[in-house]
């Protein structure tokens, strides 16, 4: 981000006509290079190239089943933007044939593009950006209206792009770092027969993360999207761990109280909420004696401030696309968006009955994490 306009004052603009000109171009470059992404992932292109050394666009048309003359352009596309390897290019001559051109996923690369559990994985990025894309229409009227955008018209990409933006980190953190920050909890989550409860699920991936690390709990995954609650148990069945979990569809804010639950988690989800006051509420009623709920959502400013940083831009933006309209679409009691700071997190916690809200010491770029109790 250029900042030459760090002589300004707060609240001025950061860049000149250039500046948000040149900005503008670089962004137009990173949608249609996202764009061809998605083709990548979607298409199984990028799939095919891993599970090859090299490829050209014969062997990727037959491997993908999809056209040859496709397969080139996008191949030499993916190679000028710096994705793929272009190996033996230099020493090709003028007129050769490009069909015999040699393209290669480097070993790095399908970190990022081929491995949903690896820290640095974002191909699920560009499913999130076409799901939005698609919305905008919507959106567009409903900005007129002031009426929302339901979650489940964002569809299946938008689903599996948040499903799979987040799923390193349920995969990698949420035990071995987020849940290291509550201890007693932890060690009372290995006791059999241990309650957890996960709401705002999604298709479940922080709900298996912590069926597997804690085999002797009983686990519910609570959602109000019926496809993705559809997804989620197809998850479990795949990751053989249908028997441990249970997903069901509905309101976290209308659950029927249990008072035997160690732990209730919402990830990304207390802010997508129509009524999070009520959900804060109903996870007290279900918390036993010594249960904790924890949360965790966006690592946002603890004011609003312009211009912002790059985090704060991805949250806003995100925010106006997304959270805002989805929650507006359910009748919402409040609206935070995504931009849900911790002051108000704070208020929702004492509003709904608790009497400790702690920020809890947990390293990370994208989240913060919530300890309620008392
Ligand atoms: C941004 S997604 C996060 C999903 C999941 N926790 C994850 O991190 O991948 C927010 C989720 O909250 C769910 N949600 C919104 N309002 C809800 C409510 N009142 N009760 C249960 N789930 C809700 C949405 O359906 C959506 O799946």
């Amino acid at each position: 981000m250029t900042t030459s306009g760090d002589h300004r004052r707060g609240g001025e603009v950061p860049w000149s006509a250039e500046e948000l000109s040149e900005e503008i171009f670089r962004g137009l470059l990173s949608t249609l290079e996202i764009f061809n992404m998605y083709v990548g992932v979607r298409a199984g292109l990028y799939e095919a190239l891993a599970a090859h050394d090299t490829l050209t666009p014969d062997e990727l048309a037959e491997a993908a089943s999809i056209h040859p003359r496709y397969a080139r352009e996008w191949l030499e596309q993916q190679a000028v933007a710096g994705v793929l390897e272009a190996p033996d290019h230099a020493q090709e001559g003028q007129g050769s044939d490009s069909y015999h051109r040699r393209f290669r996923l480097p070993a790095e690369h399908r970190r990022v593009l081929t491995s949903p559990d690896d820290p640095l994985y974002l191909a699920a990025g560009p499913l999130f950006m076409l799901g939005v894309a698609e919305a905008v229409p919507h959106l567009l009227a409903a900005f007129r209206t002031g009426e929302g955008v339901p979650y489940a018209r964002y569809g299946r990409d938008t689903r599996e792009g948040i499903a799979g933006l987040n799923r390193p980190m349920f995969r990698n953190d949420l035990v071995r770092s987020w849940l290291r920050a509550m201890p007693d909890v932890l060690e009372r989550l290995a006791v059999p027969g241990a309650r957890i409860v996960d709401l705002g699920c999604g298709v479940g991936w922080s709900t298996l993360a912590m069926a597997e690390a804690f085999p002797a709990a009983r686990i519910t995954g609570v959602d109000l999207d019926p496809a993705s609650i559809e997804q989620a148990l197809g998850n479990a069945a795949e990751a053989g761990l249908a028997e441990q979990v249970e997903f069901s569809c509905g309101d976290a804010a209308l659950l029927e109280s249990s008072g035997a639950v160690e732990l209730v988690t919402v990830f990304e989800a207390l802010h997508d909420m129509a009524d999070p006051v009520a959900a804060l509420k109903t996870a007290r009623g279900l918390l036993g004696p010594s249960g904790a709920v924890l949360i965790g959502d966006e690592k946002v400013e603890d004011r609003f401030a312009a211009p912002g940083p790059e985090l704060e831009r991805f949250n806003y933006a995100f925010s106006v696309l997304h959270c805002l309209p989805a929650t507006r679409a359910e009748n919402a009691r409040v609206e935070a968006g995504t931009v849900l700071r911790a002051d108000t997190v704070a208020a929702y916690a004492r509003e709904a009955g608790y009497a400790d809200c702690e920020v809890l010491d947990v390293d990370h770029d994208l989240w913060r994490f919530y300890r309620l109790g008392g």
